[in-house]
């Protein structure tokens, strides 16, 4: 966070926080969200998947869907950085894999919109903690 110098900055660090807390809010209250997981070790980091987490963080804000897009770390799915995991309330979690913006956007969509499957989708051979702890 820079110095205030202005009204406007003062302003503009308002929004931020504002948005960084509703955020917060929203993570709290999940549950029934739409979920979206993207995996941000170095690795991804290094594919892009810091780019592609802010797509998706930009446009389902700006396509008015509520969700939360969260990090997480390696999926194990390495080969196809970067990856996300996509849980719609009711219906099993779903990895994609090549998640560059284009693909998110083919994702936010045809699946998180309309519940149409697109190519990319890597089948799941791990357990999320959630999983082990029932
Ligand atoms: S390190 Fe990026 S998915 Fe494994």
């Amino acid at each position: 966070m820079g110095k205030v110098k202005t009204l406007d900055d003062l302003r503009k660090m308002r929004e931020e926080l504002k948005s960084k807390t509703a955020l917060r809010d929203k993570s709290e209250h999940s549950e029934g969200m739409i979920q979206v997981k993207v995996a941000m070790a170095t690795c991804c980091i290094a594919s892009g998947s810091r780019e592609t987490m802010n797509y998706l963080a930009d446009e389902l804000d700006k396509r008015n869907i509520e969700a939360v897009v969260t990090q997480t770390g390696c999926m194990g799915y390495c080969y196809a950085e970067p990856t996300i995991e996509v849980t719609i309330p009711g219906k099993e979690p779903v990895i994609f894999g090549y998640v560059d913006e284009k693909k998110a956007d083919e994702i936010i969509e045809k699946y998180i919109r309309h519940g149409e499957l697109v190519e990319g989708i890597i089948p799941m051979n791990y357990k999320n903690i959630e999983d082990t702890t029932k």
